[in-house]
């Protein structure tokens, strides 16, 4: 009995002066592990009296307890400590490391206000890949074999005959061959031609499609829509014109062109957008794919744009050279944070 009090208070010291985690865990076993030399005395207890047996058994559980409560308590001041000696370390008069906060890339910007404004209008997105085939670029867009963007000279074509889509009007035939009429959606994206690089060309650029479908669509319904986007763009003295052109899959085919006293340009008209009613050989081709009569042209009918966004942006935002896009000047995108 006198052991294990001794015992007790051994353990006791040799927890105080534990330096660390460890040497606190071989205390700990010392004393408390199955072979512990506390632990014994529960052996111990079998061959003593029976009247005995209540005295020793409180000395032990009392020597138990004590013992776990001060290595828990030393524990806990070691870690405290090694805490408190790590945290020591640390300068914290130092300042820290900064952190550079990024920004929408301008062309992002100008995707950005121009979805917003088209959801006003009604309109939905829709998406198609930037590799594609001659059917969804050409052929359902009633753009005949001899026609100058299938020039390899113009296009970037893959050897396996798909091509880097050379406008986002690819969308147009992707939405309404899985959904019937009627249509409203605007899909923005990349397109791709050969041109030579200058400060107005750039052999990838970005356009913002649209396409509307439904009973009676006029050339009335396009122009108010996109003269209502234009100056909801660019303020509202903005003037828009639309001048007759050509494109293979609309009929008849206008350019637009801006022009706006707010804007650096100033008195010049810039042409932005292409656009026109959507050309009954188109939904031709998109009923042959459907292999129904969703499209008939006797029935529907629609206008269609591509506005580019790279032309939008550079005079929104007075960007002299559609270049500065695609270097990744720090200098130049951080005019835009
Ligand atoms: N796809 C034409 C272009 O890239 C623009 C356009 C789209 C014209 C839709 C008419 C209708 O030049």
């Amino acid at each position: 009995m006198h052991s294990l009090e001794q015992l007790r208070n051994d353990a006791l010291r040799e927890i105080e002066s534990a330096r660390d985690e460890k040497s606190l865990e071989a205390v700990r076993v010392k004393y408390l592990g199955k072979n512990g030399s506390i632990s014994a005395w529960g052996e111990r207890m079998k061959t003593l009296a029976k009247d005995e047996r209540p005295v020793v058994g409180k000395l032990l559980s009392d020597a138990r307890n004590t013992v776990t409560a001060a290595i828990e308590q030393r524990g806990a001041k070691i870690r405290a400590e090694e805490e408190f000696d790590a945290l020591a370390k640390i300068d914290i008069s130092l300042p820290g490391t900064p952190h550079e906060i990024g920004s929408l890339h301008p062309l992002h910007q100008m995707h950005d206000r121009a979805i917003q404004i088209f959801r006003r209008m009604g309109f939905a997105l829709a998406e198609g890949p930037d590799i594609e085939t001659e059917w969804y670029c050409f052929d359902a867009l009633n753009t005949p074999a001899d026609h100058p963007a299938r020039n390899e000279q113009d296009t970037f074509y893959l050897p396996d005959g798909r091509l880097l889509r050379t406008h986002t009007s690819t969308v147009q035939i992707r939405t309404m061959e899985s959904a019937p009429p009627p249509i409203r959606v605007i899909a923005s994206g990349a397109a791709y031609r050969r041109d030579e690089l200058d400060a107005t060309h750039s052999p990838q650029f970005h356009q913002i499609e649209g396409l509307y479908v439904d009973k009676n669509v006029s050339v009335a319904d396009l122009k108010g829509e996109l003269e209502f986007f234009m100056r909801e763009l660019f303020g509202a003295e903005t003037e828009v014109q639309f001048r007759p052109h050509y494109f293979p899959f609309t009929e008849p085919s206008l350019e637009i062109h801006v022009r706006s006293k707010a804007l650096k340009s100033g008195e010049q008209w810039i042409e932005v957008a292409g656009c026109g009613i959507v050309h009954p050989a188109v939904f031709e081709a998109v009923n042959q794919a459907r292999g129904d009569d969703a499209y008939d042209p006797e029935k529907w009918s629609g206008y269609a744009f591509g506005l580019g966004m790279d032309r939008l942006a550079m005079i929104l935002f007075e960007i002299p050279d559609i270049r500065l896009f695609s270097q990744n000047d720090l200098r130049f995108l951080r005019q835009f944070a």
